[in-house]
Formats: structure tokens, C-alpha cells, sequence
């Protein structure tokens, strides 16, 4: 998978990015994830890239010119099956999502402003606007590290066996089962007899219905009525 992000801020991006697994992933060649600077696309000295909104709102908003140049260069390479635009008015981010959007082979996201771009660009050229919760941040940034994450885990040979994307929470609209290590005993806290037994069909039975009781409690809403 190829990902492409445009953004005011790239340094924001650069530690996210460049760790665990999805440093992994770029180092074994299943995704390449590309930053472009948005001031690249500017031409006064400044590299001014936003500009007063109309209107009598104060705030400054980005400027059309170096997107449009910027994914004019990028679209002359490649096709995209998805232009994402992070946003807080766009819909939520979901395993669902994630799970879908793993599955494309290009993506380009432009990382959002605080004030916001000219809204032509998300008329004209954006496919899809991703929110990560209902919270306001100051820029695209830290969205687009969260959803590039969420997605590259789900790449196939990304995560090794035992940290398989199959058995976290969400995967199945429930929340994962507890885990536990060594030592069984810390003074006097207990690991759950039935992790010890080696009875695999049994632990399995009992972290299933762990799973659910945690969701019923922690997160009623993601259980299907039609399930229980
Ligand atoms: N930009 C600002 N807030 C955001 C959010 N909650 N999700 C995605 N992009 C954003």
C-alpha cells in the first residue's frame, strides 16, 4: 500500500511514523508512506499557504493554489482510490473503516487546518472526510498519524502471528478479553485458574464470554441486539 499525506506541519508526522510497527512495515516494503510539505507548493517567498477567509469571520483558511498543484503532481503518478480530508465534521473512524481501507492499494490524505481549507477542495477533490472523535485538534496531523496506524496494522503480514489484528477489541464489535503474563501469582493477585489449565477449547470458551460481559459493561452500544 502507497499513502501519501499532504500537510502544513510534516514534522508533526515524522515520530509517529517513524516507530513499531509501522516503521516495520515500511522496512519490509507492504506500505511506503510518503509526507509532502504543502509549502513546497507555494511560490512567493513566504510560501504562504493560507490566506483570509471571505466574509466576516476572522481566521485564516488554506489556500486552494498548493493543494491543487500538490495533488496534480501526485495524481500525474498514481491513481488514488481515496482522498481523504481529516476532519472533525467527517465520519468516525471505525475498525470497520480501518478495515476497509486497508484493503485499498493508494491513498492520499490531506491533513485539516484549525480554520479550515477552502471548501472547493473538499467539493471538487476529496473522496472521503475522516473524523477521529467528536474533539476539536489544532491541525490534520495526529488524525492522519491515527487512521495511517489503524489502517497499516491491517495489512497483511504487518503484524506478526501472535500480535494478530484478529483478536483485538472492535475486530468482532467486542471489546478484547483480559490478558495476562507471568509470574500466575503477584503476591496474592491471581491469574484466572482456567488460563492455566491448557484446556485451549475452554480458555477460548471463557474469553468469549469475557468479551462479552466487558462490552455489556465498559460499551453496551457496540452489541448487535440481534446477537445476544
Ligand atoms: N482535525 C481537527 N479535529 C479533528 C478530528 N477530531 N478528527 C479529524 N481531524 C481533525
Amino acid at each position: 500500500m502507497r499513502i501519501d499525506i499532504v500537510s502544513v506541519l510534516p514534522e508533526l508526522l515524522e515520530s509517529p511514523l517513524g516507530h513499531s510497527i509501522i516503521h516495520r512495515a515500511q522496512k519490509k516494503g507492504l506500505a511506503e508512506i510518503v509526507v509532502h510539505p504543502l509549502r513546497d507548493y507555494t511560490h512567493d517567498k513566504r510560501r504562504t499557504v493560507d490566506d483570509y477567509a471571505f466574509g466576516p469571520d476572522a481566521g485564516m483558511v488554506l489556500k486552494i493554489q498548493p493543494i491543487f498543484e500538490c495533488f496534480q503532481e501526485l495524481m500525474a503518478e498514481r491513481t488514488y482510490d481515496e482522498v481523504i480530508y481529516t476532519s472533525p465534521d467527517g465520519e468516525l473512524l471505525t475498525q470497520q473503516l480501518a478495515n476497509q481501507l486497508s484493503t485499498k492499494k493508494n491513498l492520499l490524505i490531506l491533513c485539516g487546518h484549525y480554520k479550515g481549507i477552502d471548501h472547493r477542495v473538499r467539493e471538487n477533490m476529496v473522496t472521503r472526510e475522516i473524523s477521529i472523535g467528536d474533539y476539536v485538534l489544532s491541525g490534520g496531523e495526529l488524525a492522519a498519524a491515527v487512521i495511517v496506524d489503524s489502517v497499516v496494522r491491517l495489512i497483511p503480514g504487518v503484524l506478526s502471528d501472535e500480535t494478530s489484528a484478529l483478536t483485538d477489541s472492535f475486530q468482532d464489535n467486542l471489546l478484547a478479553p483480559p490478558v495476562y503474563t507471568r509470574p500466575a501469582d503477584f503476591n496474592g493477585w491471581k491469574v484466572p485458574d482456567i488460563l492455566l489449565s491448557g484446556n485451549f477449547a475452554e480458555i477460548e470458551k471463557w474469553q468469549h464470554k469475557q468479551a462479552i460481559e466487558r462490552t455489556k459493561l465498559l460499551r453496551p452500544g457496540l452489541i448487535d441486539p440481534k446477537d445476544e
